[in-house]
């Protein structure tokens, strides 16, 4: 019985360490703690321990890291460090909240198998640089609130499995490129709010099965009803607070239309009858130059006057104006 207990035991010691932190994996965690000159929030990260199971915002398959999540509102300063490109194995990488300047280094071409890029809420600056391209396993990328400047970038058709692209509140300008009116394989959710867009949207843009497309605090002028169609997918449209202009009678919605919001435009026309199909939660055109009598119907009504107000001649319920 002892010997059972003791066999059992040692059998179960010796699982933990069959799967140890890879000795490369640890090495360069220990640098990355170093280019932030040791901070608290890396306090865990002692040799003294096993990497896989004792430090902080670290995950492993079979002792190779892949996780790295770093992500509190910690004030560390400094670049992204190069080291990052060394954990090969490295599937999630998370460094959000925390202040970091610079760009997103080269060597992250390294990480072949990365699938998700969370930067958001840091101070990073330049163009979004090319070479992300070449990270075709990416389904996920956050850079919301940083200081990115220069173009969208033309390129994320290249990268067959993106299903996200998040940039809101930062400085990016001129228009959506052209190439996105040939994403092939998959077609990710477009969150642009909050940068210097404009322009107008690519006409061939209409054949694209956004699920989310939300542009809202930009520049954009123009035609937007190539995103609306009546076989489409799409579940969110927020154009809000741009310069669109263009005739809301002619435009078909899908069947899964929920979010949609397009106050603070120039819109026109009148509301189509088949908005009280569709099972709307949110709905906003305010501020814009709509008439016509408001469509009585499903969830139309259930919106407040407010989110129809500001309009050239709208008329009827939930407004007060009758028609
Ligand atoms: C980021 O760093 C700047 C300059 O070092 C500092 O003024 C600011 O308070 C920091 N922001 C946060 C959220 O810690
Ligand atoms: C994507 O990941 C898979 C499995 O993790 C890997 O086999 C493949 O080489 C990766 N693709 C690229 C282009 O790196
Ligand atoms: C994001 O951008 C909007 C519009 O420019 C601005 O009002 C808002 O304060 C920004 N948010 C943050 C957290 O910087
Ligand atoms: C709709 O737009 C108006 C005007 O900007 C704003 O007051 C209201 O909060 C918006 N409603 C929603 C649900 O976003």
């Amino acid at each position: 019985m002892k010997l059972l207990l003791c066999l059992s035991m040692l059998f179960i010691s010796s699982l933990p360490s069959s799967y140890s932190c890879n000795s490369k994996d640890e090495n360069t965690l220990l640098q990355i703690k170093k280019h932030f000159n040791n901070p608290d929030l890396l306090s865990t990260w002692s040799p003294a321990t096993d990497c896989c199971t004792s430090w902080t915002g670290i995950e492993c398959t079979n002792g190779r890291v892949t996780l790295l999540s770093m992500s509190k509102d910690n004030n560390l300063v400094g670049h992204i460090p190069d080291q990052i490109g060394d954990l090969l194995e490295l599937q999630s990488l998370e460094m959000s909240y925390m202040n970091l300047t610079g760009n997103i280094p080269r060597t992250i071409t390294k990480l072949k198998h990365l699938d998700f890029i969370f930067l958001k809420w840091n101070r990073l600056s330049g163009p979004i640089p090319d070479y992300i391209s070449e990270l075709k396993n990416v389904t996920f990328m956050d850079l919301s609130y940083n200081k990115f400047t220069g173009p969208v970038p033309g390129w994320l058709t290249q990268m067959p499995k993106l299903q996200t692209f998040q940039i809101d509140n930062n400085s990016l300008t001129g228009p959506i490129p052209n190439s996105f009116g040939s994403f092939a394989d998959s077609v990710p959710n477009l969150f642009l709010k909050n940068n210097k867009l404009s322009g107008k949207i690519p006409e061939s843009l209409s054949k694209i099965d956004f699920q989310a497309v939300v542009l809202a605090g930009n520049s954009f002028t123009g035609d937007g009803s190539m995103f609306f169609g009546g076989n489409k997918r799409t579940v969110q449209v927020d154009l809000s607070r741009n310069k669109f202009e263009f005739d809301l009678s002619k435009v078909k919605f899908g069947k899964s239309m929920a979010l949609l919001d397009l106050s603070h435009n120039r819109i026109f026309g009148k509301l189509p009858r088949e908005l009280t199909e569709l099972p709307l939660q949110r709905f906003n055109i305010s501020y814009n130059r709509l008439c016509g009598k408001i469509p009585r119907g499903g969830k139309l009504q259930t919106f407040k006057s407010y989110e129809f107000a500001h309009n050239r001649c709208l008329c009827g319920s939930p407004l007060k104006k009758a028609c």
